[in-house]
C-alpha cells in the first residue's frame, strides 16, 4: 500500500459518526471533559485513567512496559490523520478554553505484541462504541485486529495503554482511532493559548510548542524523535481566522456545525517527520510574503505589527539566509513553504517547527523606531538558527535526546554563518567568542559540569530531556563544532556534512554518524590529522571541561591540564581520557602567524616556542580552540606591555581573550589577580568592542563580589578613569550623542561606554541619562535612540524615585511593541527603592501583569540589582514550589533563575541558605534547574574563598592604579 489512505470499514463508520454526530460528540466531549476534570482534577490515577475497564492492579513500582519512559520497539507509526478544533472562546460548560480532536494513526507491527503504548498527556478520551478509549482495526482485510481487553491512561509515563485480547501480527498494519478533548491552557506547552489586546479587545491565539515531549498533549502519538511519520492535519476554526500548520493548505471550506460558522482547513500531508516538529496555529494574524526560487516565505504577526511593517526585516533576510543554507548543505530547502510567526506568548526564543517556525515577538519583529542594533542582530541570528534546523535536525534528526547537543550546538554554530550572510558588514562571526565560548567556559570550568554527550539510558524522563537544553549543549556544542570546522577547513567540514545529510535524509542518526562522515571527507581530501576525527572529537565530547594549555617560553614546554575555576573543587566524574584533550593550536610569534600545531599528550616540547629577546608568543588565535592559554610570567609581561604600547598588533579577538583568560586564570589561582588587573590598564587606549565587552563581563564579577565592600569606591575611581576616554570618543563621534555610529560593533561599544561611565558615576553621563529621560517624561515624546534606551532607562530609573518608576511602568503597560516593553521591563528592575522592587517582584507572578514567558527573567533582572538581589532570593525561596509548578515546562528559564538569584553569593551565610533551599525543596524538585543548584553551591564556595584571598590585594591595586 502506498502512502495514501485506506479506510477500513470500521474506521469509515467512525468517520461517518464523527461527521454526522459532530455536535453531539462535541457536547458529549465537553461534558465528559468537565466530569473527568471534576473527578480527577486532571490527575487520573495510574490505573484508572478515565478508563472504563481497568487493567490488573500491579504492585508499585512495577516494571511493566507502561512504567517505562521509552516506547517499546514493537510498533512503528506510518501516518496519522489528525483533526483538531481549538476554541478561542471560553467553553460555557467547563469554563475553560478547550480543544477537541480526533485522530487515527496507522502503524506497522514490527514485533508481535498484545500491548499498544502510545503517548498521551492531559487528554481526556471519549469512550467509543467498543466501550474503550480507542478503536483498533486492521488495515489488511485478511487479518483481523484483536479486540481490546483493557484501555487506560498511565499518567506518570504519559501513555494511553491498550491491552489486547490477542496478538498483533508482525509486519501487519493497524489503525488506531481516538477522540479526545484537552485544555487549551496558557501554559506555553503542547497545544496552548496566547492572548493579547487589540483595540481594547482581548484576542486569543491557539498555538503549539511540542519540543521536546508535548506533542502528546495535543493528540495521542508515538512521541519520540525516531518515530517519524507522515501527518495529515485538519484544523477546524472560526471563519475569518487563519489556520496554519507545517504543510500548505490543500483545501479550506465552510464547515457549518449547528450555529457555528466554522471553517475546515485541510493541509497537504507533511514529509516524514518527528512529532516534536509539528505545529498547529489558529489566529487572526496578518502576513506579508514573497517567493524565492519557488519557496513561499511568509511572516505572520498581530495585525497592527504587520501593518506597521515590523515583519519586513525578517521577510527580507529569510530568503538570503535560506539560500545560504541550501548552498552550505548542498541540499535544496526540503519544503514548498517557510512560514514564520511571532507570538505574544512563547516560552523559548524560537522553535524550528518544520515549515512553520514560531518566535516570541522580540525575536522576529523589527521596528526601526524601537529596535536596537542588538535586537536586530538577535533577529538575524535566531532566524538563521531556526532555518539551519530545517535541514540539520528536521530533515535529519538525532535518534534520541541524548544527542541533543549536536542538534542545538550545530545550529548555534551555523547561526553565525547565516547571520553573516544576512549582514556581512557586522562581523557577527567574531561574536561567538563572547556569546558562546566565554559564556560556556564559565560553567564548563566547574567540577559539577557534565560532558556534551549523555548516555541514552540516562535520558528517560521529560524532565531529564528538558535539562539537556543548557549552555553546554548550545554553547559548548557550538564552540567545539567551530573548532572542528576550523581544523578540517570549511570545505572538508561541509563535504562531510553534506554526505551525512544525504545519507540520513528523512531519517535519524547519532552524533557518531556525523563524525564518521567527516572522517570520510578527511580521507577523501587527504587532510593530515594526528588522529581520526572521532578520536580527536571524543576527547571534547565524552569528557566534561576543557584544558588550560600552558606555554613556557623559556623551556619551550607546552602542557595541558583540566581547567577548574576552583582548583580545590573535587572532580568526582571519571573521564575516559583522564582529562587530556587532543588540542589544535594556532599561534603567532611576535606578529607572525606560525604553522598550527597539535598537542596530543599531557606535555610536549616545541622548540619554536622557546623565546629570546623581546619576542612574544600568542596562542589560540581568534579563539578557535576550546581552551584557555597560560604562559610563563615573562611572556605574560611581554603581552601586557604589548597591549599597553601597541595593542593593535594583537588581533582584536585575542585582546578580548587575553583579558578573559587572565581573569579566569587568576580566579583559578594559576596567575595573580594583579596580573589580570594589569590587562585592563591599556583599556584607556582601547576603542574596540570585543576587548571592552570581555573586560566588562569579567569586571562584573568584581562588582558582584565587591559592590557591598570597601573595595567598591577605589574600583569605581579606577574604572571611571579608564572609561572616560571611551566616553569622550563616542561623544565626539556622535556629535554630542546626536547621531548613531556607523559600525555595528561601534554601536555596541557606545552603549558600553555610556553604561560604564554612568555606573562609575561619571557625572556628565548621569546628567545625560537623566535629561534624556526627563525630556521624555515632560514632553511625552521619546527621542532616545533605541540603541541607548536600555541603558538610559536603567540609569534614569536608578537615579530617580517613584515618579520615574511609575512613568516607566505606565509606558510598559501601554507598550504595544514587545521590544520596547522588554527594554522597560528590564529597566524597571534598576530602581534602588526596596518597596518598588518588592512590589515589582509580586507583579512577576501575576500573568495579567507580566506574561508567564517573562516571569523568571524579570526576577533575574531584579536580582542583578544589588538592592534587589536579597529581595529576589527571598522571593524565590518562599515561592519555589509555586513557581516550579506554575512556570514549569521545558526551557532554560529555571537554570537561569537559580543561577541569576544566587550569582552574587559569597558568604557562609548565603551558602547555608542555598543548601537549605536545596534540602527544603528536594521533594518539589528543580526540574531543568537541578544542575544549576549544584553549580550555584560550587560557585558560592569558590566566591567565598576568592574574596578572602583577594580582597586586600585588589583594594591596594585599585588604590594605587
Ligand atoms: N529548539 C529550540 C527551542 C527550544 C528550546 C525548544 C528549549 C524546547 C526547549 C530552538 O531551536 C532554539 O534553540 N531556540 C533558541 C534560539 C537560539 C538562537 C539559541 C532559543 O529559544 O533561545
Ligand atoms: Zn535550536
Amino acid at each position: 500500500m502506498g502512502k495514501g489512505f485506506f479506510i477500513s470499514k470500521a474506521v469509515g463508520i467512525v468517520a461517518i459518526i464523527l461527521c454526522v454526530g459532530a455536535v453531539a460528540v462535541i457536547i458529549a466531549l465537553s461534558v465528559v471533559y468537565s466530569q473527568e476534570k471534576a473527578k480527577n482534577n486532571n490527575q487520573v490515577s495510574p490505573t484508572d485513567g478515565g478508563s472504563t475497564s481497568n487493567p490488573p492492579v500491579t504492585p508499585s513500582p512495577s516494571n511493566e512496559p507502561w512504567d517505562k519512559y521509552r516506547l517499546p520497539k514493537s510498533l512503528v507509526p506510518d501516518h496519522y490523520n489528525v483533526t483538531l478544533w481549538p476554541r478561542l472562546t471560553l467553553d460555557a460548560t467547563t469554563e475553560l478554553y478547550i480543544f477537541t480532536g480526533d485522530s487515527s494513526v496507522e502503524f506497522e507491527c514490527a514485533e508481535e505484541t498484545d500491548l499498544i503504548l502510545i503517548h498521551s498527556n492531559k487528554l481526556n478520551y471519549t469512550k467509543l462504541e467498543n466501550g474503550h478509549l480507542a478503536m483498533l482495526t486492521s488495515v489488511n482485510s485478511g487479518v483481523k485486529a484483536p479486540s481490546i481487553k483493557y484501555s487506560w491512561l498511565q499518567n506518570v509515563t504519559q501513555y494511553l495503554v491498550l491491552q489486547l485480547n490477542g496478538k498483533l501480527s508482525k509486519d501487519h498494519r493497524y489503525h488506531l482511532v481516538t477522540q479526545f478533548t484537552g485544555e487549551l491552557a496558557d501554559d506555553l506547552g503542547g497545544f496552548y493559548r496566547s492572548e493579547y489586546m487589540e483595540d481594547g479587545v482581548k484576542k486569543v491565539v491557539a498555538t503549539t510548542q511540542m519540543q521536546p515531549t508535548d506533542a502528546r498533549k495535543a493528540f495521542p502519538c508515538f512521541d519520540e524523535p525516531a518515530m517519524k511519520a507522515i501527518f495529515y492535519i485538519t484544523l477546524i476554526h472560526d471563519r475569518g481566522t487563519v489556520a496554519l500548520s507545517n504543510g500548505e493548505v490543500k483545501d479550506s471550506s465552510n464547515f457549518p456545525i449547528e450555529g457555528h460558522n466554522v471553517q475546515k482547513t485541510i493541509f497537504e500531508p507533511t514529509q516524514k517527520m518527528s512529532t516534536y516538529l509539528l505545529a498547529f496555529i489558529v489566529s487572526d494574524f496578518a502576513f506579508i510574503n514573497n517567493t524565492i526560487d519557488g519557496v513561499l516565505i511568509r511572516i505572520f504577526a498581530r495585525k497592527p505589527a504587520i501593518a506597521a511593517g515590523q515583519g519586513e526585516y525578517a521577510l527580507n533576510k529569510t530568503g538570503p539566509i535560506l539560500k545560504f543554507f541550501e548552498k552550505y548543505y548542498n541540499t535544496s530547502y526540503p519544503l514548498p513553504k517557510s512560514d514564520q510567526i511571532a507570538l505574544p506568548d512563547f516560552n523559548a526564543g524560537a522553535m524550528e517547527n518544520w515549515g512553520l517556525i514560531t518566535y516570541r515577538e522580540t525575536a522576529l519583529l523589527y521596528d526601526e523606531a524601537y529596535s536596537s542594533n542588538s535586537n536586530k542582530e538577535r533577529i538575524a541570528t535566531i532566524i538563521a538558527h531556526e532555518l539551519a534546523h530545517m535541514w540539520f535536525g528536521n530533515l535529519v534528526t538525532l535518534r534520541w535526546w541524548n544527542d541533543l547537543w549536536l542538534n542545538e550546538g550545530f545550529a548555534s554554530y551555523v547561526e553565525y554563518l547565516g547571520a553573516h550572510e544576512a549582514e556581512p558588514d557586522w562581523n557577527v562571526k567574531d561574536l561567538i567568542v563572547l556569546s558562546d565560548v566565554h559564556r560556556v567556559f564559565a560553567v564548563d570550568a566547574l567540577a559539577s559540569s557534565h560532558p556534551l554527550s549523555s548516555r541514552e539510558e540516562d535520558i528517560q524522563k521529560p524532565a531529564q530531556i528538558s535539562e539537556l537544553f543548557d549552555a553546554i549543549s548550545y554553547s559548548k556544542g557550538a564552540s567545539v563544532l567551530r573548532m572542528l570546522s576550523d581544523f578540517l577547513t570549511e570545505e572538508v567540514f561541509t563535504m562531510g556534512l553534506q554526505t551525512y545529510l544525504g545519507k540520513f535524509a528523512f531519517g535519524n542518526a547519532a552524533y557518531t554518524d556525523l563524525l564518521n562522515h567527516l572522517q570520510m571527507a578527511v580521507i577523501a581530501n587527504g587532510i593530515q590529522l594526528p588522529d581520526t576525527v572521532p578520536n580527536i572529537m571524543s576527547t571534547w565530547i565524552l569528557q566534561m571541561g576543557f584544558p588550560v594549555v600552558t606555554i613556557n617560553t623559556t623551556t619551550g614546554v607546552v602542557s595541558q591540564q583540566h581547567f577548574l575555576l576552583d582548583p580545590d573543587s573535587e572532580v568526582t566524574a571519571v573521564s575516559p581520557f583522564n582529562y587530556e584533550w587532543i588540542v589544535p593550536i594556532k599561534w603567532m610569534k611576535t606578529e607572525v602567524v606560525q604553522e598550527p600545531q597539535w598537542l596530543t599528550d599531557k606535555s610536549a616540547t616545541n622548540n619554536e616556542m622557546k623565546l629570546s629577546g623581546a619576542d612574544w608568543v600568542l596562542a589560540n588565535l581568534d579563539v578557535v580552540g576550546y581552551y584557555r592559554v597560560n604562559y610563563d610570567t615573562d611572556n605574560w609581561n611581554r603581552l601586557v606591555v604589548k597591549l599597553r604600547t601597541d595593542h593593535e598588533l594583537i588581533p582584536v579577538i585575542n585582546r578580548a581573550q587575553l583579558v578573559d583568560d587572565a581573569f579566569n586564570l587568576a580566579r583559578a589561582k594559576i596567575i595573580s589577580t594583579v596580573l589580570a588587573l594589569e590587562t585592563t590598564q591599556y583599556l584607556n587606549n582601547e576603542r574596540d568592542y570585543m576587548p571592552w565587552e570581555s573586560a566588562l563581563s569579567n569586571l562584573d564579577f568584581f562588582y558582584l563580589m565587591f559592590d557591598r565592600s570597601k573595595v567598591y569606591g577605589p574600583m569605581q575611581d579606577y574604572l571611571r578613569k579608564q572609561v572616560t576616554p571611551l566616553f569622550e570618543y563616542y561623544k565626539n563621534m556622535t556629535l554630542n550623542w546626536s547621531k548613531v555610529p556607523d559600525g555595528h560593533m561601534d554601536q555596541y561599544n557606545q552603549v558600553n561606554a555610556i553604561s560604564l561611565a554612568c555606573r562609575t558615576g561619571l557625572e556628565e553621563c548621569q546628567t545625560l541619562a537623566k535629561s534624556l529621560f526627563s525630556q521624555w517624561m515632560n514632553t511625552n515624546v521619546n527621542q532616545i535612540h533605541p540603541n541607548l534606551r536600555s541603558t538610559v532607562y536603567c540609569n534614569a530609573i536608578a537615579a530617580g524615585g517613584a515618579k520615574e518608576w511609575e512613568f516607566a511602568w505606565s509606558q510598559f503597560v501601554k507598550a504595544t511593541i514587545a521590544t520596547e516593553a522588554e527594554k522597560l521591563r528590564s529597566a524597571l528592575a534598576c530602581t534602588k527603592e526596596s518597596w518598588l522592587l518588592n512590589r515589582y517582584l509580586e507583579y512577576t507572578l501575576d500573568p495579567n501583569i507580566i506574561r508567564k514567558q517573562d516571569a523568571t527573567s524579570t526576577i533575574v533582572y531584579i536580582a542583578n540589582n544589588v538592592a534587589g538581589q536579597p529581595l529576589a532570593w527571598d522571593f524565590v525561596r518562599a515561592r519555589w514550589s509555586y513557581i516550579f509548578t506554575e512556570y514549569g515546562g521545558g526551557s532554560f528559564s529555571f537554570s537561569n533563575l537559580i543561577n541569576g538569584v544566587t550569582k552574587r553569593f559569597s558568604t557562609d551565610f548565603e551558602l547555608q541558605q542555598l543548601k537549605q533551599f536545596k534540602a527544603d525543596n528536594s521533594v518539589v524538585g528543580f526540574g531543568s534547574g537541578t544542575l544549576a543548584v549544584d553549580q550555584s553551591i560550587e560557585r558560592t564556595i569558590s566566591n567565598m574563598k576568592w574574596i578572602s584571598e583577594n580582597q586586600e590585594n585588589v583594594l591596594n591595586w585599585f588604590k594605587a592604579a
